[in-house]
């Protein structure tokens, strides 16, 4: 699969961690930044991960924060983009199954780095159910409609 990835300062080591889990796992991995601990803000990270999924350049995205809330938030503003924050599999399995999560969102000082790569792997595993779920996450894109005019 090809993947985005996004961080903010507080995320690069986990990061590091979780780019180099999804590649051992045979993933492909575009690496929007940001590259250092350098102080810097997680809406920049989180716009360039959650276009290159609305644009098809990538199947699906991770972004990562200190809490996984600011850079969800940001990459939920770009349009067919559903970015959801998860602290555990159970979420993350559900983020798929339900809500057909494009972005996966967690926190680096929420969640250890294995913890995290089990949240990454549930969410990859799970399949977007459809049926019922299908109509509630058309009635999410119709809120986008209504809201650009
Ligand atoms: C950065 O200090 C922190 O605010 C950011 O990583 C994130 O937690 C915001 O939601």
């Amino acid at each position: 699969m090809k993947l985005g990835i996004g961080n903010d300062h507080s995320a690069y080591g986990m990061k590091l961690e979780i780019k180099q889990h999804l590649e051992s796992l045979g993933h492909e991995v575009v690496d929007h930044g940001t590259h250092s601990v350098e102080r810097t803000d997680y809406p920049t990270w989180g716009r360039l991960v959650a276009e290159g999924v609305a644009s098809g350049e990538v199947e699906a995205g991770i972004v990562i924060c200190g809490t996984g809330i600011g850079i969800s938030i940001a990459a939920n503003k770009v349009r067919g983009v559903r970015c959801c924050v998860c602290s555990e599999p159970y979420s993350a399995r559900m983020a798929r199954e339900h809500n057909d999560a494009n972005v996966l969102a967690f926190g680096s000082r929420v969640v250890g780095v294995e913890l995290a790569k089990m949240i990454v792997d549930e969410w990859l595993a799970a399949d977007f159910l459809g049926g019922r779920h299908a109509e509630r996450v058309a009635m999410i894109g119709a809120i986008e409609t209504d809201h650009d005019r």
